[in-house]
């Protein structure tokens, strides 16, 4: 067969649908099964001629006046919210538009550390000074929580020019911030609320899931749709509900960034998993919530792993999207990722991620028993099978730096760079953004003064090999600096 006859992509996804892997990972649908059947029983002949390009029929994204204007309008109501934008680059696009149209190049922006890397993306684009609070470590559960309502109001006192205030809220492990507390504290001061609720589009929609972004008063708050409801991948909304922001600014940014030949069955599929929420996303979510409690339950009675509780994330201050099974993996001996590979080789399981400590479990509208009863039941069999030394690993991050020297954007278009040895970089201004996994949050950023602290962690990284991402060279024995 000539190289040319290839088709590598498809070949892999095409021999992978075959296995019927057991889905925990994003898209939410699961492998279709949750699609609304009126969209997912449609021969693929059909779904091709949902694939067009722009013109009066089908609406435009950029312009929308017809079917497309109806749908932001359905979504905006189902909501609650003044404004409801569709975008076909996920929360990605979103969180760039939430800050190129909340503030003005120069303004500066309160922000964790522990937000998703489009957040830098969004601040060097809309060229901002980052403010950033240290996110706190739980050494108990191995996971990171974003800023407390109180780490925002001392940053709000000591940086009252910060035009605005970005939160993440659920993180990845489904943990929700205390939001109504935080929008009242940064409305106060007169500042703007952006919440990135990439895992959150379904918190609407079932009493016992914790508040979402909307009701609690964010000004622009960013969902991915396609994440835990049904929409296909890179579906995602973002929601207008301000009094303080310009919603054709907002417009005007969302259509700077996004192509112009949007894909229309993603547009559908966001329509669709809309009207399946609005429809029957209570009785989906009563179904999702208790399979999801009945397999923590499970996970918990095994000897070596672990997932904790709502009440255990309550007591901290926060809350808990009970959906989400983040997996403890410390006391058996294993990684995370090990554990990962295992139940991919072994299982035919996918999870969506995983680190040292944990393993990521997302459920979404296409969970089924049958998935919880086969994690479950792997987890089980691992415990009794493979169990090892537990390690005495510890999720430790090193203070971070927070005084910012130079703008990221100013540090990305400048081309007076250089490499010095990890050994003599303290006091130099960092020109490297360096994500050591875990924690995966930035210990490095453009434009902040490096310090022996970060200095000394990322060469105990480096003295045990362990990649960081955005590292550039083999080794991290040097890390790019401004001349
Ligand atoms: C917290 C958070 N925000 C934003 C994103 C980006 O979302 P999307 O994949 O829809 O672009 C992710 C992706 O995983 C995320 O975890």
């Amino acid at each position: 067969m000539s190289k040319q006859s290839r088709a590598p992509i498809f070949e892999n996804l095409y021999n992978r649908s075959k296995r019927k892997v057991i889905s925990f990972h994003t898209p939410g649908h699961k492998n279709g099964r949750g699609i609304d059947p009126k969209f997912r029983d449609l021969p693929a002949k059909t779904l091709f001629h949902f694939d067009v390009t722009v013109f009066p029929e089908v609406d435009s994204l950029h312009d929308p006046v017809s079917s497309i204007k109806r749908a932001q309008i359905l979504m905006a109501e189902a909501y609650g919210v003044q404004h409801s934008f569709f975008l076909v680059n996920g929360s990605t696009v979103g969180n760039q538009a939430m800050l190129m149209s909340a503030c003005s190049p120069g303004d500066s922006i309160i922000v964790s550390r522990n937000a998703h890397k489009s957040i830098l993306a969004g601040i060097i684009l809309a060229g901002l000074w980052p403010i950033w609070i240290q996110p706190k470590v739980d050494q108990n559960l191995d996971i990171l929580f974003d800023p407390t309502p109180e780490q925002i109001e001392q940053a709000i006192i000591q940086f009252p020019e910060a035009k605005a205030v970005f939160v993440t809220s659920p993180t990845y492990n489904g943990v929700t911030a205390d939001l109504l507390k935080i929008s009242e504290i940064v409305h106060r001061y007169g500042k703007v609320l952006l919440v990135d609720e990439a895992h959150g589009p379904h918190l609407k929609f079932h009493e016992d899931l914790p508040i979402s972004a909307v009701e609690a008063g964010a000004d622009l708050c960013v969902q991915s749709t396609h994440k835990i409801l049904s929409a296909l991948s890179q579906g995602s909304v973002l929601h207008f509900n301000s009094e303080l922001l310009d919603i054709n600014r907002v417009k005007k940014v969302i259509s700077m960034l996004q192509t112009t030949s949007p894909n229309y069955l993603t547009l559908a599929s966001i329509d669709m998993a809309r009207r399946q929420a609005v429809l029957h996303g209570e009785k989906i979510f009563e179904r999702v919530i208790k399979m999801a409690e009945e397999g923590r339950k499970k996970i918990n009675n095994t000897k070596h792993f672990f997932s904790f509780t709502r009440k255990e994330i309550q007591a901290r201050g926060y809350d808990l999207d009970v959906s989400k099974l983040t997996v403890n993996v410390t006391k058996s001996g294993f990684s995370g990722k090990e554990v990962d590979a295992i139940l991919a080789k072994e299982y035919n399981i996918q999870v969506d991620a995983a680190d040292l400590f944990n393993l990521i479990a997302i459920m979404g509208v296409g969970s089924e028993k049958s998935d919880v009863d086969a994690l479950t039941d792997a987890l089980a069999d691992i415990d009794e099978k493979y169990h090892g030394q537990a390690k005495n690993w510890i999720l430790q991050i090193p203070s971070l730096s927070t005084e910012m020297v130079m703008m990221p954007r100013e540090v990305f278009l400048s081309k007076k760079t250089k490499r010095v040895p990890l050994t003599k970089a303290a006091g130099h201004i960092s020109a490297q953004t360096l994500t050591p996994y875990p924690p995966g949050i930035p210990v490095l950023i453009p434009g902040e003064r490096i310090t022996k602290e970060i200095c000394n962690y990322l060469l105990n990284l480096s003295e045990k090999e362990l990649r960081v991402s955005g590292q550039e060279t083999d080794t991290l024995r040097t890390v790019k600096v401004v001349c």
